[in-house]
């Protein structure tokens, strides 16, 4: 029972007393769940003043620009952790002891591989298709590989469905890159590290051996855990819609692989890539300032503006640092790079970014990198999903742990009022 109340005063009628509510960190929340009961819903499109859900896995300040997960700031998690690690803080809320994470991490490496009959889901799909949709269909198809032996109600099965996605998503990803090049699958090696695992199954082939590049593997590594959770996006939220009817976790994640694509969120490292080639030379940056500018064209700045972050995106930091290792130890002075950093300085000094609060973020940097890596445009926003994959689960599993309810959102309805139908084909 919360100890302070909002009252809600509506026109003629007795106010309605509200309980206020407060978590850890953060605002603090009217309750408006009786109000459906009193006769009225609030209205809030784009979910801009409302909390859908309690969780305990990450908190964002948007305005001091801080991002936790289970209260470890990212960038300590960054510099100091493994994505494995941070993996298995977010499912389980606690960091592994040593033995704790030997057995998670044995446990994912162990289960990389997927059933072979995927190989042949492959090909029903044009070599030419976008990575992001044989993704979203691959993990979907996941579903009826292991639909029987998953009740989302066990607990125990919940838990094997979180190790299977956190193991198999990196071979998928790999998967759809190698088969939109024509080259052969590459198994999972168990010997590699999960970034390195998957820098392997993207490069290597059967004619010559790959050797993974330690800076490019930790930079993979920094990338995973950047982008591992970020609380209620679009995607998470989706995830958890679709998953709070019961619906098949493999299914529930495909259905965040497709809200992910979108350019507004994930699709937004691959959108800001193709716009630093479209920009191409510093002094056409003045142009497409004034197109983003413009309220008549819909261009806009893309890896810059975040829903939550006011203030500089935490996650952007790090990434810029990683950026230019990797760019320092690929020995490669790109002009892109050149032209993101000259776009970056004059936004940043723009009033028109300052007085909307419109930094740089993540996806800003770490299309820089994936590029400098050797990794095609295409592919950015699947090793988006593939990192982002973790956050789904441990939200799907959160939901089912703490008893699920169906989202079932109401609308202000402004359509036709009832009227009679007359039908122009059948008298
Ligand atoms: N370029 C130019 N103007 C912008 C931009 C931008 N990138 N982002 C926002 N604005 C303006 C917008 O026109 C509006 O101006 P006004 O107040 O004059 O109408 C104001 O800033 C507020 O924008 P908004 O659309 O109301 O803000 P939002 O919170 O709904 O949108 C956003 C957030 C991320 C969708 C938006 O900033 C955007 O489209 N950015 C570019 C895409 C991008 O980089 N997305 C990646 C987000 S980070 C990855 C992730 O977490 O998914």
């Amino acid at each position: 029972m919360a100890d302070k109340k909002a009252t809600l005063t509506l026109p003629g009628e007795a106010d309605i007393e509200l309980d206020m509510l407060s978590g850890t960190l953060g605002l603090e929340e009217i309750d408006v769940r009786i109000l459906g009961s009193k006769g009225y819903f609030t209205f809030d499109p784009g979910f801009t003043s409302t909390a859908s859900c309690e969780s305990k896995i990450t908190y964002i300040d948007g305005e001091k620009g801080i991002l936790l997960h289970r209260g470890f700031p990212i960038d300590q998690l960054a510099l100091h952790s493994n994505y494995l690690e941070v993996c298995y803080i977010l499912l389980n809320g606690e960091a592994p002891t040593k033995e704790q994470y030997e057995e998670f991490s044995t446990i994912v490496t162990r289960h990389t591989m997927v059933h072979e009959q995927i190989h042949h889901l492959f090909r029903g799909f044009r070599r030419d298709s976008h990575p992001m949709a044989v993704m979203c269909g691959v993990t979907g198809a996941l579903a009826a590989f292991y639909h029987d032996a998953m009740d989302v109600n066990i607990e125990r099965h919940r838990e094997i469905a979180a190790f299977r996605l956190l193991s198999k998503m990196p071979t998928v990803a790999a998967m759809c890159y190698k088969y939109s090049i024509g080259q052969p699958f590459v198994y999972p090696r168990n010997d590699l590290s999960y970034a390195g695992n998957f820098l392997n199954m993207m490069f290597s082939t059967p004619c010559e051996e790959y050797v993974v590049n330690p800076v490019l593997e930790r930079a993979m590594d920094r990338i995973l855990i950047l982008h591992a959770d970020h609380e209620q996006n679009a995607s998470t939220s989706t995830v958890r819609t679709a998953g709070s009817s019961g619906a098949n976790p493999f299914a529930c994640i495909a259905a965040g692989i497709a809200s992910l694509w979108g350019p507004a969120h994930g699709g937004a490292n691959e959108a800001c890539l193709r716009m630093l080639e479209e920009i191409h030379n510093v002094d056409h940056i003045p142009d497409f300032l004034r197109r983003a500018k413009d309220k008549n064209d819909s261009f806009r700045l893309m890896g810059f503006g975040h829903r939550v972050y006011k203030n500089y995106d935490p996650r952007a930091t790090v990434m810029r640092e990683t950026c230019h290792e990797v760019l320092k130890e690929l020995g490669m002075k790109d002009d892109l790079l050149e032209v993101a950093m000259e776009l970056e300085h004059i936004a940043l000094n723009d009033p028109y970014f300052i007085e909307r609060k419109l930094y740089p973020n993540v996806d800003f940097y770490s299309g820089l990198i994936l590029k400098a890596m050797g990794i095609p445009t295409s592919m950015f926003t699947v090793i988006f999903a593939m990192a982002r994959t973790v956050g789904w689960i441990a939200h799907w599993k959160e939901m089912h742990d703490d008893g699920i309810k169906i989202a079932r959102p109401r609308q202000l309805y402004t359509g036709y009022d009832q009227r009679d139908f007359k039908s122009a084909i059948n008298k």
